[in-house]
């Protein structure tokens, strides 16, 4: 939808379709008004219009995302019945085969399969069913076992996966896993895990996937490991708020 004065386009809402396991649901974005036409009801107006359009369409669920310092932008979504269902940043780092491990008695090793059940429960807990209409995230292809083994060579796909442990007892998980899209690293980490685990496996990947790629980006919930994914030498590239329509 846009907004025109006098002939000029001065305001835009879009709306981007989704499907996800039977469920039909619409993202808004691009939500902008021209500088010299802003506090006046315009962005209100278009974003309302918008939702009215996909409930017309009776989708089940309306999204957006914001980032988390747009606090003018927020107030809208928020008078408007959107509450925040979930906070993420993006991070970034360049690969280095010369940095240093923390001096910290965390092993890394290979994924052992006997990890799987505990990092399905971690992984589903960080990356929730309910925002993977967007990201599609699918961790079938991380299961140990011969007919992932057999599918993944199928579909040439090389993924990597470590595990963080301390004395025999699992800290953190993470899996490498290059789709072609952006953020193809997943973290798996216990509530309680030391998060040093978590910056030993950000510090490996960033050695171990030297030779391949320039720098790895991942995606991963605001938390109590913010500062470990920074000590890795990861820098954040924006934190999302992912907004639910409630009315
Ligand atoms: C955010 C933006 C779309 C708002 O457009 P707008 O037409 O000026 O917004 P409206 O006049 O419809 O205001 C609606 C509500 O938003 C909030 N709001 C908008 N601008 C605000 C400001 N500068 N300060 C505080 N609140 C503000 C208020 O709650 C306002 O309601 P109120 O006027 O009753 O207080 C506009 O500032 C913009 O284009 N920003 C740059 C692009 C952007 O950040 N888009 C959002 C992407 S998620």
């Amino acid at each position: 939808y846009i907004w025109e004065e006098n002939g000029h386009i001065v305001g835009n809402a879009s709306l981007v379709p989704f499907r996800h396991k039977g469920h039909r649901l619409y993202l808004i974005a691009n939500v902008a008004v021209h500088p010299d036409h802003r506090r006046k009801g315009i962005a209100r107006a278009l974003t309302e219009r918008a939702m009215q359009h996909a409930r017309e369409r009776k989708v089940d669920d309306i999204w957006l995302h914001v980032r988390e310092d747009n606090l003018e932008a927020i107030r809208l979504y928020t008078s408007l019945g959107f509450v925040e269902r979930a906070r993420r940043t993006n991070w970034q780092a360049a690969t280095d085969s010369h940095l240093n491990y923390l001096d910290a008695d965390i092993a890394i090793t290979k994924r052992n399969p006997r990890f799987w059940a505990t990092q399905l429960h971690w992984l589903s807990r960080l990356y929730p069913d309910e925002l993977g209409w967007h990201i599609h995230w699918n961790f079938n292809s991380l299961k140990p076992g011969l007919w992932t083994w057999l599918y993944l060579i199928f579909i040439d796909m090389n993924i990597r996966q470590w595990a963080a442990v301390q004395r025999d007892t699992l800290l953190s998980t993470l899996s490498w896993i290059p789709t072609g899209r952006g953020e193809s690293l997943f973290a798996a980490i216990g509530d309680e895990s030391d998060p040093e685990a978590l910056t030993q496996l950000l510090i490996h990947a960033r050695r171990d996937l030297y030779l391949s790629y320039p720098s790895v980006t991942f995606e991963f919930p605001v938390s109590r490991f913010d500062n470990a994914i920074r000590d890795a030498g990861f820098k954040p590239l924006r934190t999302l708020i992912w907004m639910q329509a409630t009315s």
